[in-house]
């Protein structure tokens, strides 16, 4: 797996020195699309801003997306139906479509392009068809101007498809950029490689790094996954990670931006770069760790894309992660409520390009002291039973996960010989699960326990990681921490 379509041959954001010992109005950790928007937002209100972002801007999961800017998001509105009020699915909506607004008229004020596509949602089969109807239905009550198709442009058969004209795809990286510059002209310090370990509650609030401390007001975790325990928030979102491969192709491209809700999803688009039209194919979504062979997933879409576009040719092929809250709603707020000192945002449920600018004008309206209706209806809303049940079951599924690779692990001691080359195994070493990789020849031998909460690691072939089963974090495999609610990298073994 290699780099995004966006992240080959963008330049790199300038990194600012640490302001070790410095104070601002907010400390945003993170610097994907939440954490940007919100510091241009807040610098724009006359804020003091400092980012603060572990690794470099845009690697994770924002400058690895498919960027569809869309109001119709596959089934997500029938989902948050589902989970909440009438009120509430219009509220989710109203704040998706103001933040899309906030997003491409930043990016037209900037210069940045916005490709103006349609949304198509289709389904290939019985079961598809029949969550496309409850999708019509919650698009309705949403306010959202959907219309039935018959036909579409893809170059295989469709059981029914509903369309949202006048959505937008962009390039996540271009749009990252374009908030860091905008960020910076207004003073904020944007600072990479600063991997925020814990935040101090107090007056003022400190966040602690290697590098030292820094205090704020406010502090909002814009980290994808919030890294404190407290609010428990890593336990009511499920990681999952999805796969996306980039191709040449003769054949002609479909104009829309597809989702399929098929079980088997499909993401489809175009993309223009360095002047060349090429096709983004999306799908084989798992929940992190818990897919036993990655490689065969990679493939797997290869094979799907090869079968309707025949001779495309891959360019790129990457994959990357995003969490669901079992009740569809994202969760953004301030942990405590009352206390508006820590701000957390996740569980867009890949659907981030307007939720995390949601998120950034909710927290940015909540720190200047303004009300949006939306936010409101939403910091305040009630889920029905039937999705806390499915946040119970997300919680056993995780309980009966560490339980079963603990004895697995103990189980199995591990072999004299290390892996053959591409391949990590775990076993038992006198007793503690030791997890051992050959990649490019090196062997790496590291604790396989995730030191986030003792999750036993699974090896991820596709991408030659380590990655837990539990809440979604993974190391590469030399043990450095890569992404998720963990803070520290695998223990050394030796
Ligand atoms: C395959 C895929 C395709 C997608 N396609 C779309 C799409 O087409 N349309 C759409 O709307 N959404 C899409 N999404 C979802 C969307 O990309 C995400 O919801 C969104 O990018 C999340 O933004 P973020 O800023 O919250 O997280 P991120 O972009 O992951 O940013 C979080 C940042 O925080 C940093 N960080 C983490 N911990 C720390 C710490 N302790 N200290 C300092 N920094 C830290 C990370 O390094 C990272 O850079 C997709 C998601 C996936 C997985
Ligand atoms: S991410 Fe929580 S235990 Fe590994």
């Amino acid at each position: 797996m290699t780099i995004s379509l966006w992240q080959d041959g963008a330049a790199a954001v300038p990194t600012d020195p640490f302001p070790a010992g410095g104070r601002f109005d907010a400390v945003v950790v993170g610097g994907g699309l939440t954490g940007l928007a919100t510091a241009v937002m807040l610098a724009r209100a006359g804020r003091s801003v400092a980012v603060l972002e572990a690794r470099s801007i845009g690697d994770v999961t924002t400058g690895r997306s498919t960027g569809k800017v869309s109001l119709l998001q596959g089934a997500v509105m029938s989902g948050v139906r589902r989970s909440h009020s009438d009120e509430v699915l219009r509220a989710y909506a109203n704040g998706n479509r103001e933040a899309q607004d906030w997003l491409l008229g930043f990016l037209g004020e900037r210069g940045v392009p916005v490709e103006r596509r349609d949304a198509i949602t289709y389904a290939t089969t019985p079961e598809g068809e029949a969550r496309l109807e409850g999708e019509i239905e919650a698009a309705h009550v949403a306010g959202l101007d959907i219309e039935r198709e018959t036909e579409t442009d893809l170059p295989f058969d469709v059981r029914s498809a509903i369309r949202l004209a006048d959505q937008a795809q962009i390039d996540p990286i271009a749009a990252l950029r374009a908030l860091a510059a905008e960020a910076r002209s207004r003073g904020v310090r944007i600072v990479e490689c600063a991997r925020v370990t814990d935040v101090h509650l107090g007056e003022p609030t400190t966040v602690a790094t290697a590098r030292g401390e820094i205090a704020a007001q406010h502090v909002i975790l814009a980290t994808g996954i919030p890294f404190l325990d407290r609010g428990m928030y890593f336990a009511k979102v499920q990681p999952s990670r999805s796969y996306v491969q980039a191709f040449r192709t003769a054949e002609p491209l479909p104009t829309g931006m597809y989702l399929s809700v098929d079980k088997a999803s499909r993401s489809l688009r175009t993309a223009t770069i360095r002047g060349e039209e090429v096709l983004l194919v999306g799908g084989g979504g798992h929940v992190v760790g818990r897919e036993d062979d990655t490689l065969a997933v990679v493939d797997e879409l290869g094979s799907w894309t090869a079968q309707w576009f025949p001779g495309a040719v891959r360019t790129h092929a990457w994959s990357a992660q995003d969490y669901r809250s079992a009740n569809m709603t994202p969760f953004v707020g301030w942990m405590p409520r009352a206390d508006r000192r820590v701000a957390v945002a996740t569980g867009y449920n890949k659907w981030g390009m307007t939720n995390a600018v949601a998120a950034a004008l909710s927290i940015t309206a909540d720190i200047l002291g303004e009300e949006l209706p939306w936010a409101q209806v939403l910091h305040h809303r009630v889920t029905k039973p039937s999705a806390v049940a499915s946040g119970i079951a997300m919680n056993a599924e995780v309980g009966g996960h560490l339980a079963a690779d603990w004895v697995g692990a103990a189980l199995h001691a591990l072999p004299e010989d290390p892996p053959a080359e591409g391949e990590g195994v775990v076993g038992r070493d006198g007793v503690r699960p030791v997890a051992v990789s050959r990649v490019r020849g090196e062997v790496c031998r590291r604790s396989a326990v995730c030191p986030h909460l003792g999750g036993v690691l699974t090896w991820n072939r596709a991408e030659a990681s380590w990655d837990c089963p539990l809440h979604g974090s993974r190391f590469d495999h030399r043990g450095r921490l890569l992404e998720g609610p963990a803070t520290d990298d695998l223990a050394p073994v030796e």
